[in-house]
């Protein structure tokens, strides 16, 4: 079963915030210890993370590798969080179906990548699970306006993918701007995302421009804290 919101109804019992227009959060396990994803999962949702963030990653258009389909579906089955499936891989169409049928909750392809963007954006939606399209920093945002309305999800790269810890890229935010005012112009309710180089200091900005849901990897599994402290400082910067 997808989506289950245990965790927006655990925050409004502890009464920790969860302001309306706060943005949801979504750890990123690319920098969790691979051979403890599970500990990992089960430590954002103890924290009262909203999604987790599977980057997935094919050694083709991006340079390093991470998870197949069956790891989105062994972790499936290790979380009630919804997995916000992250996909840079080439022809994400020939692989969408099979990250949906894992248990994905969202399945997100670049443009970049795709062969037929509006295709591969269907084919998940047909299988059950909401749809995101991305976006690279350097890519201009033209290149998804036509697709913003087959869409559940637009996710606005603020690093170069393939790596996490890298540092946010500042023209990154006019585009968030951008396309929230394009998200608005429609009258879609499809999610904002944001994903590279969020951190507490950031994240308040990030949100300010229009996003609703903040990535971040190095600044919650990294953090020498833990992941329930580096949760409950985003929380506060951006209540
Ligand atoms: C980069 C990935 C990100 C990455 C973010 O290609 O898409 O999701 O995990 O990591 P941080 O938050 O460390 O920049
Ligand atoms: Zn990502």
């Amino acid at each position: 079963m997808r989506g289950k919101r245990v965790n927006d109804a655990s925050r409004d019992a502890l009464g920790q915030g969860n302001a309306l227009n706060a943005p949801k959060l979504a750890p990123s396990i690319l920098s969790a210890d691979f051979a403890r994803l599970g500990d990992a999962v089960a430590a954002a949702e103890a924290g009262g993370a909203d999604w987790v963030h599977v980057d997935v990653m094919d050694g083709h258009f991006v340079p390093n590798l991470t998870f197949g389909p069956k790891m989105v579906a062994d972790l499936h089955r290790a979380t009630r969080l919804p997995l916000d499936v992250h996909l840079m891989i080439e022809r994400p169409e020939d692989w969408v179906a099979r990250y949906v049928e894992a248990g994905a909750a969202y399945v997100t392809v670049h443009v970049e990548a795709a062969r037929d963007a509006a295709a591969a954006l269907a084919a998940i939606r047909k299988g059950g699970a909401k749809a995101g399209i991305t976006l690279n920093p350097d890519t201009d945002v033209a290149r998804i306006l036509p697709l913003l309305d087959r869409a559940d999800l637009v996710l606005m790269m603020s690093v170069q993918p393939g790596f996490g810890g890298q540092s946010f890229i500042a023209s990154a935010l006019d585009k968030v701007r951008a396309l929230r005012a394009a998200l608005d112009r429609i009258g879609s309710a499809a999610e904002l995302e944001v994903d590279g180089g969020i951190k507490p200091e950031n994240a308040n900005a990030v949100a300010r421009a229009g996003a609703s849901v903040l990535v971040a990897g190095s600044a919650v599994y990294l953090d020498p804290a833990g992941v329930s402290a580096a949760i409950a400082k985003f929380r506060k910067a951006i209540a």
